[in-house]
């Protein structure tokens, strides 16, 4: 077995110093005062002041074969860059162990397009409603809890977790570290402390690891998701940190949930499920102005979560706002790269009652048309890219669209150079 490699930081000395030194002893003793006022988490604003105490590290990841058995071994460490990158010990140490924290090692596949295929295990039944199970998670393993041992002669706080992959999976899988620490707040209060979640990806079937193609750049996103009050619409746009501060600032890891498998039928009671998949999500948010309907989806334990106040201080056209040049082309260009699954609409669940996590059977809007439809919304843009003339589609199914049944014909009038070019008509 290789042995992991041993960066430098885990190797630095006196890491066990108390974690109550790091953060200031008196800071401790609001914390046990914190707690015993059982002050709600929900209510408590993410606590950025300490974030910067905190890194998370994927140090090896590593496939092991064993006849048709499969895992991935991850092994992780989490370190404070604020001193000389000693590690925490995330089994003793207080922001680790405070009622709240969380530590997350996820696995999603493939890099192709993230789709989590069979993430459920080897059976496809559909999941009863009420588990929280999304239609496409990635595996996730509570790094807090036993499932994470320390690495066997290896430095303190260095540990894995390995999880068997199921038979779906091929390409190149991603491994993902997300969650947040707890720690007392100015007033107080514990509150969880966002970090920066991380991934690396690991080839399964391929040769090497095919990362995943480059949309658009977390710099420019925070560009708005500063934290900062702006003058344009007067109001402060928070920084990115998502679901109780335990995704934050990766996109690279939003989108292992937020693929084209996924909506939010996890917790939907009633009605139609909606997308989350990030090439339909985000537009329909900020381009919120420009829909016809807003975009409204059910979130965590059912809260409802109505974008249609946003408000964008830019204009949604300028597609350079988030995307980026690749060779010069703007990543926001048709056509789209080979292999971009499409949105799915339908999951075929019995929405309150069971999950349908078999992604083959869902029916999808075609990948261009799902684009553009997460702004144009109206139903004369949609009868455009349903129209025989463009192959677009509201509700086919995957393998219709790879065996080219259902073939979308966009880029011969929005193709680079075309009149209607995508570049030209969002100038
Ligand atoms: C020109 C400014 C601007 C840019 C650039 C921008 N956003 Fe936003 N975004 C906003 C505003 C304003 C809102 C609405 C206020 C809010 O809730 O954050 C918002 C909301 C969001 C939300 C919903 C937040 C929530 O709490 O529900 C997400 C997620 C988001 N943006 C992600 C992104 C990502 C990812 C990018 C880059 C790819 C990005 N944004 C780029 C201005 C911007
Ligand atoms: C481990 C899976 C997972 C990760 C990682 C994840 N999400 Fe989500 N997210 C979901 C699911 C599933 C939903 C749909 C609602 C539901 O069923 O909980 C959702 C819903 C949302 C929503 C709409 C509803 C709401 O609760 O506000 C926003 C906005 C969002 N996610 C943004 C993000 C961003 C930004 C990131 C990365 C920083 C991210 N998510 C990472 C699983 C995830
Ligand atoms: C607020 C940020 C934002 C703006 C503005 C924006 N996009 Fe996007 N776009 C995204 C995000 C986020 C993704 C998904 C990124 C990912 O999956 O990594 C995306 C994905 C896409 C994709 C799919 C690319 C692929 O390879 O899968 C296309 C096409 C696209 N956008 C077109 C546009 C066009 C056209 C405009 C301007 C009219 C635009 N976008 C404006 C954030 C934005
Ligand atoms: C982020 C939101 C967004 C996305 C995604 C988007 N558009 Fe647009 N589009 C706009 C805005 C805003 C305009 C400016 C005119 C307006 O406000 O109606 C526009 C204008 C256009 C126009 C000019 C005609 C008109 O309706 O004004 C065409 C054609 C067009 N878009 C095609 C596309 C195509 C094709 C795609 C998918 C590849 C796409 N758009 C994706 C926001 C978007
Ligand atoms: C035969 C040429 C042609 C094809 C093929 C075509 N379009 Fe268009 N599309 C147009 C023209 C022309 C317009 C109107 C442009 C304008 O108003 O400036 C348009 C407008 C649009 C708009 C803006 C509609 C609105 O009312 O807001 C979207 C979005 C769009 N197309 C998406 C698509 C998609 C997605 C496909 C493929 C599934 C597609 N188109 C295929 C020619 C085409």
């Amino acid at each position: 077995m290789k042995t992991p490699t041993t960066p430098q930081w885990i190797l630095s000395p006196s890491r066990s110093r108390p974690s109550t030194r790091r953060l200031g002893a008196s800071v401790f003793a609001l914390v046990i005062a914190g707690l015993g006022l059982g002050t709600s988490r929900a209510q408590v604003p993410p606590n950025w002041e300490v974030s910067t105490s905190f890194q998370y590290n994927i140090v090896d990841a590593r496939l092991e074969v064993s006849g048709s058995t499969r895992s991935v071994t991850v092994v992780f460490a989490v370190t404070d860059p604020t001193h000389a990158q000693q590690a925490w010990n995330i089994k003793t140490d207080a922001p680790f162990t405070l009622a709240g924290a969380r530590l997350s090692i996820d696995i999603g596949w493939n890099t192709r397009d993230l789709n989590n295929k069979g993430s459920t295990g080897e059976n496809l039944d559909p999941v009863p409603f009420g588990r929280g199970t999304p239609a496409a998670p990635p595996i996730s393993i509570n790094a807090l809890s036993a499932a994470a041992i320390p690495v066997p002669g290896g430095p303190v706080g260095l540990f894995q977790v390995t999880a068997r992959l199921p038979s779906q999976v091929f390409g190149t899988a991603r491994v993902a570290i997300e969650g947040h620490p707890m720690w007392p707040d100015a007033s107080g209060a514990p509150a969880a402390v966002p970090v920066k979640s991380v991934f690396r990806d690991l080839a399964i079937t391929d040769a090497q690891p095919v990362s995943r193609r480059k949309i658009v750049d977390i710099a420019k996103c925070q560009a708005c998701h500063n934290g900062q009050w702006n003058d344009e619409i007067e109001e402060i746009i928070p920084r990115l940190t998502l679901h109780g501060a335990n995704r934050t600032e990766e996109i690279g890891v939003c989108v292992v949930c937020h693929n084209p498998n996924q909506t939010d039928v996890a917790y939907r009671t009633s009605g139609i499920e909606v997308p989350v998949d990030f090439k339909t999500m985000i537009h329909a948010i900020h381009g919120n102005k420009r829909r016809d309907n807003p975009l409204v989806v059910v979130g965590f334990r059912g809260s409802v979560v109505d974008f249609g106040s946003v408000e964008f201080p830019a204009n949604p056209r300028d597609c350079f706002r988030c995307h980026i040049e690749e060779k010069g082309r703007g990543t926001y260009e048709l056509p789209l790269a080979p292999g971009v699954l499409g949105t799915t609409i339908n999951t075929r669940s019995t929405v309150g009652v069971s999950i349908d996590v078999n992604p083959d059977n869902n029916l999808r809007i075609s990948p261009t048309a799902a684009v553009c439809s997460s702004c144009h919304d109206s139903s004369k843009a949609r009868q455009h890219m349903a129209s025989s003339r463009s192959g677009g589609a509201f509700g086919v199914l995957q393998s219709q669209l790879d065996s080219l049944a259902v073939r979308e014909k966009c880029v011969s009038c929005h193709g680079p150079g075309k009149e209607k070019s995508v570049r030209a008509v969002h100038r």
